[in-house]
C-alpha cells in the first residue's frame, strides 16, 4: 500500500473537490417549477465565493452538470436531440456562457455530461437515419435485419430491461438502444459518425468548457458481427441485463482507441479533465483498464464499488485497498457517495448504526471520502444530509426511461434521489418561488428540518462539518496527494488510516460504534496532533495520540514530520 502521489504536477481535477449538479432540480428562477441555468448563476456563491475563508460557501472546486442539451427529457437529458444548444428548459447558450464565466471567476471548473453513445430518437440524425436504408445516415445507427423467424437479432438486453433492439416499421430492420427505445445507440464504427461528435467536443471545448464526464464510455463499440452474448451459468431470467456476460456490447477494444482520441483532444486544450462512467459489470478490475494503458484514456474513471459496500469498516477498507492495488501508477482514484442512478447513502446504508445515529453516519461517510486518496465527488444535497423521498406519487413520476420487465415488474425508478435541493423552508424548500405549479419532483418533506439556510446557522450541522472537511483537504498536501495507509488490519468497529508526504501527516479516526476502547494495530509514534476537523474534539487543540475514541467520534488529526 501506500502509493505515492502523481507524479505529474498538481492537478484540480486531483486535489479539488467535484459537485454534480442535477439541473432540473437544483435552483428554479424563473419559477416554472424546473430547475435552470440562472437557478444555478444565483447559487454560485453558496458553491464557492472565491474566499478560502467564506462564511456561506461549501468550497468546492469544480461542478459536473447532468445534461443541459436539448432534449425531450424521455431519460431527463441522457436523450439529446441538439448537442449544440441548451434544453429551452434550462435557458439558452448565452445563459451558459454567463455560467461559465460567474464560475471561473469564482475558480469554478465546468464539467459537462458528454452523452454520446446514443442520442435521442427525436435527434435529426436518427430521424433521417431511420428513412431509408439507402440515406447518407442510414449506417449511423445499429441496423440489423431480423432473424430469419422474424425475431431479434440476437440477444442484447437494454440496461434498462428487456431486448435492447426495437423494430422500425419504415426500414423493416432493428436497431439497437444500449437504454430506452428512445435512446438508439450511435455507430461509432462510421467515420462521419465520429467527425460528427468530435464536432461536439471541440464546440464545447472552444467554448471554455474544462472538462466532460463521459456518459456509459464503456460501451461506444459493440461487435462487428453482432454475435450472442454469453448467458451466466444457472440464470432464470434471460431478460436481465446483469445476467449476460457482456463480450460483444461492452468493453471492446476499439472501445479504448475511441477514449484514446478523445483523450488526444481534450489533450490539446489546456487543462481540461476527462471523466468517464465505466459502466462494466462493477468489476473494479476491469475499469482500471480506462486509465489507458499509458495513462493515455480516462483521467478519472468512475466505478461503483465503494458506494454499493454495505456500511461496515472491514468492507470500506477493503474498497479502498483495492482501489490502492490496482489503481496504475501515475492514475489516480476517484471515489463518491452519491450520484443521479442510485439511492442516496443515507437512505442505502440504512443498517442499524444508521437508526441509532443518522448524524453520526453521514459524517462518517463525509469523512471517509473526503479524507482517502483520490478525488471526491458530491452530489447535490449531500452535504446537508439530504435522504430519498420514497413518497413520490405514480403520477409524478418523471423517470421514464426504465421499461417493464416481462413479468410487467418496473425496477424502482431513480426519481427519490433527484428532489429538488432543499434550499431553506419557504414554499417548495426554495427551490421554486413559483406556488402554483409542481416543482418537478415533490420537495422531501423533511426540507423544514434539512435545509441549506438553517444548516449553515448550525455550528454543529452535517453542512458545517462538510465545510470542514473540504477546507481542511484545501489546507493539507497530505490529504490532497499524501499516501494511505491504514493502521488497522481487519477493521470491525472502527477505521484509523494516515494520509502521508515527506511533510506532514494527517490521521484519520472513526468509531462505527459505541465501544470506547478501540485499539490501533500499528505501531504509531505517540506525538501531539492537531484536531482539524472532529465531531467530539475542540478544533485547533494539540492533543496526546487518542488512546480511547468517543462512541461514533470522527476525527481528522495532523501534525507535521
Ligand atoms: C448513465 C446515466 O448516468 C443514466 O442516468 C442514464 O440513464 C444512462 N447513462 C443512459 O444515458
Ligand atoms: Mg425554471
Amino acid at each position: 500500500m501506500g502509493k505515492s502521489r502523481n507524479p505529474n504536477a498538481e492537478k484540480w481535477w486531483e486535489t479539488g473537490v467535484i459537485y454534480q449538479i442535477y439541473p432540473l432540480t437544483f435552483a428554479d428562477s424563473d419559477g416554472d417549477g424546473i430547475g435552470d441555468l440562472q437557478g444555478i448563476i444565483k447559487k454560485l456563491d453558496y458553491l464557492n465565493d472565491g474566499d478560502p475563508d467564506s462564511e456561506i460557501s461549501l468550497g468546492i472546486d469544480a461542478i459536473w452538470l447532468s445534461p443541459i442539451n436539448q432534449s425531450p427529457m424521455i431519460d431527463n437529458g441522457y436523450d439529446v436531440s441538439d448537442y449544440y444548444d441548451i434544453s429551452d428548459t434550462f435557458g439558452s447558450l448565452e445563459d451558459f456562457d454567463l455560467l461559465l464565466s460567474e464560475s471561473h471567476q469564482r475558480g469554478i471548473k465546468i464539467i459537462l455530461d458528454l452523452v454520446v453513445n446514443h442520442t435521442s430518437n427525436q435527434h435529426s440524425w436518427f430521424i433521417a437515419s431511420s428513412q431509408s436504408k439507402d440515406n447518407p445516415k442510414s449506417n449511423w445507427y445499429h441496423w440489423q435485419d431480423p432473424a430469419p423467424d422474424g425475431g431479434v437479432p440476437n440477444n442484447w438486453l437494454s440496461y434498462f430491461g428487456g431486448t435492447g433492439w426495437t423494430f422500425n416499421e419504415v426500414r423493416q430492420q432493428y436497431y439497437y438502444h444500449t437504454f430506452n427505445e428512445n435512446q438508439p445507440d450511435l455507430n461509432w464504427g462510421h467515420s462521419d459518425v465520429k467527425r460528427a461528435i468530435f464536432q461536439v467536443i471541440r464546440f464545447w471545448l472552444d467554448r471554455g468548457v474544462d472538462g466532460f464526464r463521459l456518459d456509459a464510455s464503456s460501451v461506444y463499440s459493440k461487435d462487428k458481427y453482432y454475435r450472442y452474448n454469453p448467458v451466466k451459468f444457472g440464470a432464470t431470467d434471460k431478460n436481465n441485463y446483469n445476467n449476460q456476460h457482456h463480450l460483444y456490447d461492452k468493453n471492446q477494444p476499439e472501445n479504448h482507441h475511441l477514449i484514446r482520441e478523445i483523450r488526444n483532444t481534450i489533450d490539446e486544450y489546456e487543462d481540461r479533465v476527462l471523466i468517464g462512467e465505466t459502466f462494466i459489470d462493477n468489476r473494479l478490475y476491469d475499469s482500471t483498464m480506462f486509465y489507458g494503458v499509458n495513462n493515455d484514456e480516462l483521467h478519472l474513471a468512475f466505478t461503483f464499488e465503494f458506494p454499493f459496500s454495505p456500511w461496515y469498516p472491514g468492507y470500506l477498507q477493503r474498497e479502498i485497498i483495492k482501489k490502492e492495488l490496482i489503481t496504475p501508477e501515475g492514475a489516480w482514484p476517484t471515489y463518491f457517495l452519491d450520484n443521479h442512478d442510485i439511492p442516496r447513502h443515507l437512505s442505502r446504508w440504512i443498517e442499524c448504526s444508521l437508526c441509532t445515529n443518522p448524524l453520526g453516519i453521514a459524517q462518517a461517510s463525509a469523512a471517509i471520502l473526503l479524507t482517502i486518496r483520490g478525488t471526491p465527488f458530491l452530489y447535490y444535497g449531500q452535504e446537508i444530509g439530504m435522504v430519498d423521498n420514497l413518497d413520490i406519487p405514480p403520477d409524478q413520476i418523471k423517470d421514464k426511461a426504465i421499461i417493464k420487465s416481462d413479468s410487467g415488474e418496473l425496477p424502482p425508478p431513480r426519481d427519490g434521489a433527484r428532489t429538488p435541493m432543499q434550499w431553506n423552508d419557504d414554499v417548495n424548500a426554495g427551490f421554486s418561488f413559483g406556488k402554483d405549479v409542481d416543482p418537478w419532483l415533490p420537495v422531501n418533506e423533511n426540507y423544514t428540518e434539512k435545509n441549506v439556510e438553517k444548516e449553515l446557522k448550525d455550528r454543529h450541522s452535517l453542512l458545517n462539518f462538510y465545510r470542514q472537511l473540504i477546507k481542511a483537504r484545501k489546507n493539507s498536501e497530505a490529504l490532497r496527494f499524501g499516501r494511505w495507509n491504514s493502521l488497522i488490519h481487519y477493521p470491525y468497529e472502527h477505521l484509523a488510516y494516515t494520509r502521508k508526504t515527506e511533510a506532514e501527516t494527517v490521521l484519520v479516526l472513526i468509531n462505527f460504534s459505541y465501544e470506547k476502547d478501540l485499539t490501533i494495530d500499528e505501531y504509531i509514534a505517540p506525538y501531539t496532533w492537531e484536531v482539524l476537523v472532529s465531531n467530539e474534539r475542540e478544533v485547533g487543540k494539540i492533543i496526546d495520540l487518542p488512546s480511547k475514541l468517543y462512541p461514533f467520534e470522527v476525527s481528522v488529526l495532523r501534525r507535521d514530520n
